[in-house]
This record gives C-alpha cells, sequence and structure tokens, in this order.
C-alpha cells in the first residue's frame, strides 16, 4: 500500500525546494520515505521516492544500498547502531555490543520477537572524540558504557525515542538530535 499522502508530499516539496533540482533532495527524501513506511525502505517507498522526484528507480535504489543508513530490510521500532569503527573499538565498541546483545538476548543483526529492538553495528557516526557512540533513530549517546547502555534500554522499552534523556556530553546540535 503506498503511503505517500498529501503531508508527506508537502514535507517533501519543502525539502526540494532548498535544492536546485527535484534529484538533489534524493537522501532527504529517502529519509523521509524510511520514516514514513516504518523505518526501512520496501520497494514501494523506493518507488514513490522516484516517482515523486521524477528520477529513475534505478537512481534511487542505487543511493538507497549505498548508504548503511537506509535499512534495506524492517527493523525493530528501536534500531541500535552501535558504532565499531577505530576509535570505538579502541574504547570497547566489541564488547558494548556483546553486551547489548546479551541484554536483549540477540545477536547483532537480529530484531528481538517482540519487534522492539534491533541490534547492528555501524561504521564511524562522527563522534570518535567521545567513544564509543551509539545511534538509535535520530539519537545520538556518546561515551556509552555497560551501564550507560543498560539504562538506555530500560528507557526505550515502551517509549519512544524522543522520550530518552540525551546524555549532557553529546555534542549534536538541538541536544543530540538532527
Ligand atoms: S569511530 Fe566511532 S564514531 Fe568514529
Amino acid at each position: 500500500m503506498l503511503k505517500f499522502d498529501a503531508t508527506v508530499k508537502a514535507r517533501l516539496d519543502e525539502l526540494i525546494s532548498r535544492y536546485p533540482n527535484k534529484k538533489a533532495a534524493l537522501l532527504p527524501a529517502l529519509w523521509v520515505a524510511q520514516e514514513v513506511y516504518g523505518g526501512w525502505l520496501p520497494e514501494a517507498a523506493m518507488q514513490e521516492v522516484a516517482d515523486h522526484l521524477e528520477v529513475s528507480r534505478a537512481e534511487v535504489e542505487g543511493v538507497a544500498t549505498f548508504y548503511t543508513m537506509y535499512n534495506k530490510e524492517p527493523v525493530g521500532r528501536h534500531h541500535i547502531e552501535i558504532c565499531h569503527n577505530v576509535s570505538c573499538m579502541m574504547f570497547g565498541a566489541d564488547q558494548l555490543i556483546e553486551h547489548c546483545g546479551h541484554a536483549l538476548g540477540i545477536a547483532k543483526g537480529e530484531t528481538t520477537p517482540d519487534g522492539v529492538f534491533t541490534l547492528n553495528g555501524a561504521e564511524c557516526l562522527g563522534a570518535c572524540c567521545n567513544a564509543p557512540a551509539v545511534q538509535i533513530g535520530g539519537t545520538y549517546y556518546e561515551d556509552v558504557t555497560k551501564a550507560r547502555m543498560d539504562q538506555i534500554i530500560e528507557s526505550l522499552k515502551g517509549d519512544s525515542p524522543s522520550d530518552v534523556i540525551v546524555p549532557p556530553q553529546s555534542k549534536m546540535p538541538e541536544q543530540g538530535r538532527f
């Protein structure tokens, strides 16, 4: 079922107005599509983006499959992505992934049976100075310890990411949101 209603199309048109042409808005348009389609990009989502931006489906798929921030498979309501690149690895990312998986009862790449959490590794999140870094939806968490991870998971159970308190050390704009 197609999900781009008038409200979504208006959002896309507003985004498009910031760029020199429709195609240039492809990345943010995919981000909107992923949100509208429940956290991932099924074929219908990519087709709707292609139709609205008047670009080929192949161009949309090429971009969507290149960037890891676009999910090609369904994910849980809370998609936990723990950076496992060099800086974060040196500050315990692998142990943090293992700890998180143990806490959730899943392995990296899996989703909990209730569909609430998906756990994945991620390449550099651009927060190397505060490693290890974790991204959950649109929220960044930095200097994450095992204890902090437990706290985050508890906070997320039954809540939306916006209900979670962002740690004060976050250096992202708008208290860790983008
Ligand atoms: S290496 Fe993890 S944020 Fe850069």
